[in-house]
């Protein structure tokens, strides 16, 4: 832009003076340089697409946090927020049958990403053997996730860091799977008083956390902890997909409707033990409602916070 002011200005007649773009001798006239101007800025604050976002994001800057994907492509796919930076609080993949797309995606669009506890058991190749609930579906669903990724996805996933840093919209972010404490594998709840003794510590204004599957937002003194919910399976008995969306300083958690049967049908045509597609798809069409983890996390946070810096 600076080199459209270095262009020559000639006055030729009624139509006023014109800009010559030095580059291709095309002249521009003031008013068409000033509508072109006004555009570009239309553009930037209205964006049609990331691209067009991002130059100025610090405009407009939209943080999506996503969270337990958990091999859900149909889930993932429904999310078409546009946003500037994408935060991925890991767990990646089991559970769901279509891991490699999914890792393709976080591959490509997340500014930062961590490392979840599946998606390290899936690097290590750690064999999980359970009778029942999420840890049956996790041991059988596992084999399969290992069948339908590459070598290189399971370096990605063991390259995640288990926590990551960032400063954001005047904002410091602890970016973690589960807690500070215990990166992996703490199980939290939405409780002032535990989130206070957790973050004691912490050098972060805002946390960034999944794992529960539950979504909230909770203010613990001057910092605000984040959980987005999981985008591939939801376990609060809302089975649309969960994310977060941070803009302007406010936190939104969203919900988006994806086609479950999808998933569903990926479910039924494995060769999984029939009992565990009973159990998946019902997990996947009730949001886990009836699952015991469910009565383990109270989730009675506002849908809404502003961030404090
Ligand atoms: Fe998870």
């Amino acid at each position: 832009m600076a080199n459209l002011f270095r262009g020559t200005t000639r006055n030729i007649g009624p139509r006023g003076p014109f800009f010559f773009v030095p580059a291709t001798k095309l002249p521009l006239r003031f008013a068409d340089f000033v509508g072109l101007l006004l555009f570009a800025v239309y553009l930037c604050v209205n964006g049609f697409d990331n691209s067009v976002r991002r130059p100025c994001g610090f405009l407009l800057m939209r943080i999506l946090l996503l969270a337990d994907i958990h091999a859900n492509w149909a889930a993932l796919n429904a999310i078409t927020e546009p946003f500037d930076v994408c935060l991925v609080l890991g767990d990646l993949v089991d559970y769901g049958l279509e891991p490699s797309p999914c890792i393709e995606w976080v591959r490509q669009k997340a500014t930062h990403a961590v490392r979840g506890n599946h998606d390290h058991g899936v690097a290590q190749n750690v064999r999980v053997q359970g009778r029942g609930g999420f840890k049956y579906l996790t041991g059988v669903t596992r084999p399969i996730t290992q069948e339908r990724i590459t070598a290189a996805d399971r370096r990605f996933l063991g390259n995640l860091p288990i926590t990551k840093r960032a400063n954001l919209e005047n904002s410091r972010f602890l970016m973690v799977h589960a807690t500070p404490r215990d990166p992996m594998d703490e199980y939290t709840i939405a409780d002032v008083d535990f989130w206070s003794r957790r973050l004691q510590d912490i050098d972060a204004n805002v946390i960034c956390v999944g794992h529960t599957h539950h979504p909230y937002v909770l203010e613990v003194g001057d910092k605000l902890v984040i959980n987005p919910g999981s985008v591939g399976q939801p376990r609060d008995g809302d089975p649309r997909a969960s994310y977060a969306l941070i803009e302007n300083q406010r936190v939104e958690l969203k919900r988006i409707e994806y086609p479950v049967e999808e998933t569903v049908k990926t479910v039924w045509e494995s060769n999984l033990p029939e009992p565990a597609k009973a159990m998946l798809a019902e997990v996947f069409r009730t949001g886990g409602i009836a699952k015991p983890d469910s009565s383990k996390v109270r989730s009675e946070a506002p849908s809404t916070m502003t961030m404090q810096q």
